[in-house]
């Protein structure tokens, strides 16, 4: 394995001597022109119609993945015993976990295990139910096209792609943050913070009234690749925002906020072009692909939850901050203020609002003040759709899982009000949750960030 992993290494650095120049941190020059375009070759990368660099390297020969016949099945895990039926089927890959808590998870089955894995649950009086019965069939079904003439007509009219009615790809996020800096420039400024493992920026869009001291707030979505609710979610926070930001409230209006839509920029493209149900990054160290990000954080990295082996789906990565992903925002968070108060992370799926810590079943001390204020932005939640969502530590009412983002913000930066929200939905589709729930589910996300940048605020 050493051998086969020092010549992957030795090819990568060989082939791909042409790296990205661009400065870590980047100030918006509203000079240029918002045009974004995409290159014929796409190894370029292109911003404000400037190449500022070259993937490093890509996926693109790779044959998109097909999840025909794969189903997914909500399993009732009403003891350890079943639990572990469970494990042992996943680690023999014979199902991948999606979705799940301490009595139930959804499981994605390929086609020939099907009956295998239901022989082995009727075996051990495992309850289950189908939720889709063809993965492929949910996956064309979830992201309509876009009708070219329409969306050029629409760009050219509103001055950037992003729409909310269908999920975007990484470009359109990208343009969209750069038009509003444009837009908004007393208020609205675009950070490149840093590049992701092929070389994609990490572009965050601050919201400020530029006050100096200001409290921040930090935010951030598609930290797993196929959570697409995410990136769009947070987008159409910042549109909300940036559009209405002299009628939110003074508390608002008196933090730093800072927006990280896309958290994992080559797994979201890879999820979009190759695999939509990647979810790690693509570090290529090893025998497999990706790291898991939301498990390379560098407070307690390492422990419960956290994989050892590359192929895991929770691969935590060689060390804590391996990737550089998570290295960029944990030195842009280092520098940037002493007054981070708190961060929200949104993930999908399952409807929950969870503190730490998620390394172990224990709470920290103010944990009342996060469940207190956990339970506000499920009410606001609640009171904006109609949906429920379900309050807890994270360990509690998932499962341990050390090195995420989470317990990095409360344990090392002593962020007060650190949360992870589960977006939509419980299972019905999964990470496939077709882009018209974009908007319910954003409103959601926005109600429980306002509520939570109160509490920021006030602290
Ligand atoms: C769980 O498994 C253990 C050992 O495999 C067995 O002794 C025990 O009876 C099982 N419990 C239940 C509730 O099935
Ligand atoms: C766990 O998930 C199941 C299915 O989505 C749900 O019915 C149950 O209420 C959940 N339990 C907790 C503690 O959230
Ligand atoms: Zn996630």
């Amino acid at each position: 394995m050493k051998t086969a992993c020092s010549l992957v290494l030795l090819t990568v650095i060989v082939l791909f001597v042409d790296v990205l120049t661009h400065p870590t941190v980047e100030t918006f020059d509203s000079e240029k022109s918002v045009a974004k375009e995409v290159s014929n070759d796409k190894k370029d990368i292109y911003e404000f119609g400037v190449k500022i660099g070259s993937l490093k390297e890509t996926d693109e020969t790779e044959e998109k993945k097909s999840y025909k016949g794969y189903q997914l099945w909500k399993l009732n895990l009403d003891s350890q015993n079943k639990s572990k039926v469970v494990i042992t089927l996943k680690n023999n890959n014979v199902l991948s976990t999606w979705g799940g808590n301490r009595t139930s998870i959804d499981v994605l089955i390929s086609r020939p295990n099907l009956r295998t894995v239901q022989r082995r649950l009727d075996e051990n009086l495992i309850n289950y139910k189908v939720l889709i019965d063809d993965v492929q069939e949910a996956i064309d079904d979830e992201n309509p096209p876009l009708n070219p003439e329409e969306d050029e007509e629409l760009a050219n009219r509103q001055g950037h792609r992003m729409t909310f009615d269908s999920y975007h790809r990484l470009s359109d996020i990208h343009g969209f943050l750069d038009y509003l800096a444009v837009t908004y420039p007393t208020y609205c400024k675009v950070y490149v913070i840093g590049s992701s493992v092929q070389g994609r920026p990490l572009k965050v869009l601050r919201i400020s009234n530029g006050n100096s001291g200001n409290k921040a707030v930090w935010v951030d979505g598609g930290m797993h690749a196929r959570e697409w609710i995410t990136p769009a979610s947070v987008s159409y926070i910042i549109n909300h925002m940036a559009h209405n930001y002299d009628s939110e409230t003074h508390a608002i209006r008196s933090l730093d906020w800072y927006f990280l839509p896309v958290a994992n920029p080559d797994g979201y493209e890879y999820a979009h072009t190759t695999d939509r149900l990647w979810r790690k990054n693509r570090a290529r160290g090893g025998y497999c692909t990706g790291t898991d990000l939301n498990r390379n954080y560098g407070y307690r990295w390492g422990g419960a939850g956290g994989g050892k082996n590359p192929c895991q789906e929770t691969y935590a990565g060689t060390g804590p901050f391996s990737e550089p992903e998570t290295a960029a925002i944990k030195d842009f968070l280092q520098r940037t203020s002493q007054q981070w108060r708190a961060s929200i992370s949104y993930h999908s799926y399952g409807q929950y609002i969870l503190y730490p810590w998620g390394y172990d079943r224990k709470v920290p001390p103010d944990w009342t003040d996060l469940q207190k204020v956990a339970e506000q932005a499920a009410t606001a939640m609640r009171q904006a759709t109609g949906q429920y969502y379900t309050v807890g530590a994270a360990a509690n009412t998932l499962y341990p899982a050390s090195g995420g983002s989470d317990d990095w913000a409360k344990g090392t930066m002593k962020m007060k009000y650190t949360y992870t929200i589960e977006l939509r939905d419980n299972g019905r589709y999964g990470f496939v949750l077709p882009a018209s729930y974009i908007v319910p589910t954003a409103k959601e996300a926005l109600a429980a960030l306002r509520v939570i940048g109160e509490a920021a605020a006030a602290t």
